[in-house]
């Protein structure tokens, strides 16, 4: 019985140390991302904001389809950083989670349906990834009624249908309601 507990404590130390947001190195690497993704979010509802205004939701897809991808491929090479979007249901394969992003967009969901908001839910945790120590951090993307709704919604309009199915053969990402959790935002971050 006794060998037994040992057992199990030994067996959960590696599980704390790398799930723990509570060093200051950690708590340091989490602050930095979140200001990263806050410069990220910001120019893309900027960008998609403009593209509404001017063109309508038609033109905007391409902000989404062009633009997103950009600023993402521009931020990771600025900071040496992985980042990007992802989601369950996503629109664009290439945005599909990996294991453990798909694990942790599971645990959003659960975290949500016990009533936390998803505004503010994150999670963080250092892994191991091809022999490799990297921080892992994740934000979770809400879906907002305007505009998301219009090109993610449940009713959305023929010609923007029609073009989101050129686009997208496979898109998953319709269907989704005000306050669902949309997707999130991911952060691979090499450690020395
Ligand atoms: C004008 C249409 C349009 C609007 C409005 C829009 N999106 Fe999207 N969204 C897209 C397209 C197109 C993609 C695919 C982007 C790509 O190819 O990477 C996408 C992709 C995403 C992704 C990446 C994951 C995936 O499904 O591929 C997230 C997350 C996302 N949208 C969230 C939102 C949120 C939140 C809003 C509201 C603030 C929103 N979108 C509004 C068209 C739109």
């Amino acid at each position: 019985m006794k060998k037994h507990l040992i057992a199990m404590l030994l067996c959960a130390i590696p599980a704390i140390q790398v799930a723990a947001a509570d060093t200051p190195e950690m708590e340091q690497r989490i602050k930095e991302s979140r200001a990263v993704l806050k410069a990220f979010a910001a120019e893309l509802k900027g960008e998609l904001k403009n593209a509404l205004d001017k063109g309508g939701p038609l033109q905007a897809i391409t902000v989404c389809s062009t633009v997103a991808p950009t600023i993402a491929r521009e931020q990771s090479r600025k900071h040496g950083w992985q980042i990007g979007r992802t989601s369950l249901k996503p629109r664009n394969p290439d945005n599909a989670p990996d294991d453990w992003e798909k694990k942790v967009l599971e645990r959003f969901e659960s975290r949500k349906s016990a009533g936390e908001n998803p505004r503010r839910m994150e999670h963080a945790e250092i892994i191991e990834q091809n022999g490799k120590r990297v921080f892992r951090y994740m934000k979770a993307i809400p879906t907002a009624e305007k505009p998301c709704l219009l090109c993610h919604g449940s009713h959305i309009e023929p010609d923007i249908a029609a073009a989101l199915d050129k686009l997208y053969p496979k898109d998953q990402a319709r269907g989704f309601k005000a306050g669902d959790i949309r997707g999130a935002f991911t952060i691979t971050r090499p450690l020395p």
